[in-house]
């Protein structure tokens, strides 16, 4: 168990705060029908006059049992992107505080916290994209507050070693937000068992990947209660609209089809790994845990044009460090991967 103290780690502004309470939040359904005269809404029925519930309560219990994980260490989010922002808040003093990432990363930690204000430590990962074996040793050296792993990595597509992440979470003096974006496609390396063990480890997940619902933005965050009330204290009222809770929950009902279409998606991955490794422009073929695949190629504005001739986007990760000449393609659906495949068939004999 970490030694940490999650309140001594939090601003102190975070900790005095008395948060909003919503009109909602007192009223508690005891059976009876309520006349419902508390929250200066328009008392009109339609599907959606009503505010959300704040709390996300039948949500949150649905996904209490997949995850197998209490409501109380449940925290959701506008997308995982959100809670990045929010945790930031709560942990680092804007101008003072610093966080860590490990480039190539992706990118919208570094830009949370220049909105935030707080300051960034860069440790580079390795060529092979993955932690330096001395890593333990550095990552107490800046005093930082928070780092973010993305496990699997993105633009990389890999998992750090497990033992090497557990190491962190176990020496680093802060949290690790341990950002599990992908991991649906490599379930059996997820960390959510080791959420009670762990005092400074949070987990988010997100309905954006395999979930397949990117369009309702629903990010979750796993966490201790204290970590969870924090970021409860400073969302904003009714955070997750009911369109979102409603269509998550229903969503959430129909898992088998989620796992039919991660395997599929999978299977598609080893068949254009097989196709990419055959084109002589495509130097290197990245080793991949999650949807999507980062080749590095002879010139990769050059290739990311011919694709986009060719009415095929892909994401050209070249500026992202030690990315050069690369490009990243996400797994699509066996006829659009036919199309990239031909495509790419077509450049390579130019
Ligand atoms: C590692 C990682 N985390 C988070 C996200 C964003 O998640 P969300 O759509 O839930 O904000 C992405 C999206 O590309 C991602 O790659």
């Amino acid at each position: 168990m970490s030694k940490i103290n999650i309140k001594d780690l939090a601003r102190k502004v975070i900790n005095d705060l008395k948060p909003y309470k919503t009109a909602r939040d007192e009223y508690v359904e005891n059976g009876n029908k309520m006349i419902l005269l508390d929250a200066n809404e328009n008392p009109f029925q339609t599907e959606f006059n009503r505010y959300p519930d704040p709390n996300q309560i039948s949500l949150k219990n649905s996904i209490s049992k997949i995850k197998a994980i209490s409501n109380s260490k449940i925290f959701l989010s506008n997308g995982s992107n959100e809670v990045f922002s929010l945790l930031m808040q709560i942990f680092c003093e804007p101008g003072l505080d610093n966080i860590i990432i490990f480039p190539p990363t992706f990118g919208m930690y570094e830009i949370s916290a220049k909105i935030n204000g707080i300051n960034i430590n860069k440790i580079p990962l390795n060529r092979d994209f993955d932690f330096d074996t001395d890593i333990v040793n550095i990552i107490n050296s800046f005093n930082s507050k928070i780092m973010f792993i993305p496990y699997p990595n993105n633009p990389t597509g890999n998992c750090f070693s497990e033992s090497h992440v557990e190491m962190i979470i176990k020496k680093f003096n802060g949290l690790v937000v341990l950002d599990e974006a992908y991991v649906e496609f490599s379930e059996d390396k997820s960390f959510l068992p080791r959420i009670e063990k762990y005092k400074n480890l949070v987990i988010t997940q997100t309905f954006s990947k395999a979930q397949g619902m990117a369009g309702i933005r629903l990010g979750m965050t796993f966490a201790n209660e204290e970590i969870i009330e924090m970021l409860n204290k400073i969302r904003a009222p009714y955070n997750i609209n009911s369109l979102t809770q409603r269509t998550a929950l229903l969503k959430l009902k129909n898992q088998e089809e989620v796992k039919k279409e991660a395997k599929i998606i999978l299977r598609e991955k080893d068949r254009l790994i097989g196709h990419l490794k055959e084109f002589n422009f495509i130097q290197k073929v990245f080793p991949s845990d999650a949807n999507f695949i980062l080749i590095r190629v002879d010139n990769s504005s050059k290739r990311y044009n011919q694709l986009i001739k060719m009415n095929i986007v892909v994401r050209n990760t070249s500026n992202q460090f030690g990315c050069e000449n690369t490009l990243r393609i996400t797994v699509g659906l066996k006829s659009e991967n036919d199309k990239l495949i031909n495509a790419l068939k077509k450049i390579n004999e130019l």
